[in-house]
């Protein structure tokens, strides 16, 4: 996606709007990247309006490489996503030393984080009304 600043939407652009829009809620989830979101994840954010996300709850799933990364972009998500009149829904997950993070089955290793996916996902059902 090339950086938005406010030019006529291209169809890639209007893909995007068109599918948050059909969205019951999303999910936001990415690595860390210097200490906060990726460029690439503000630049679709930025091609939203409040039009596609008003009112959407949106949940936040933070990745880094570093044993205490992964709050940082959550945090600055939370302000945009409020910023847009989006519904932000919590707690976080994050999800940090991803690279020893899983197990061969794709299991997370950590048992807070195995034990907390699954009431993730609860509250997720529970923004939608699909419990
Ligand atoms: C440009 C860049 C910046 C990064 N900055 C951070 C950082 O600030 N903190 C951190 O813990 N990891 C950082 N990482 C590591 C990513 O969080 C890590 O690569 C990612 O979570 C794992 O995805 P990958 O296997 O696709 O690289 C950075 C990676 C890149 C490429």
């Amino acid at each position: 996606m090339p950086t938005y600043r406010g030019e006529p939407v291209a169809e890639a652009g209007l893909e995007w709007r068109r599918r948050v829009q059909e969205s019951e809620a999303l999910i936001l989830a990415s690595p860390e990247y210097h200490g906060g979101m990726p460029g690439a994840i503000k630049t679709f954010l930025d091609f939203l309006t409040f039009d596609e996300i008003r009112d959407r709850p949106v949940a936040f799933i933070g990745v880094a490489s570093s044993p205490h990364g992964g709050t940082r972009p959550v945090l600055q998500w939370q302000e945009v996503v409020t910023a847009l009149w989006g519904q932000p829904i919590g707690p976080a997950l994050t999800v940090s030393g991803v690279k020893e993070a899983f197990d061969e089955d794709g299991g997370f290793r950590d048992e807070q984080l195995q034990r907390l996916m699954p009431l993730f996902v609860a509250r997720m059902q529970a923004a939608v009304g699909t419990e």
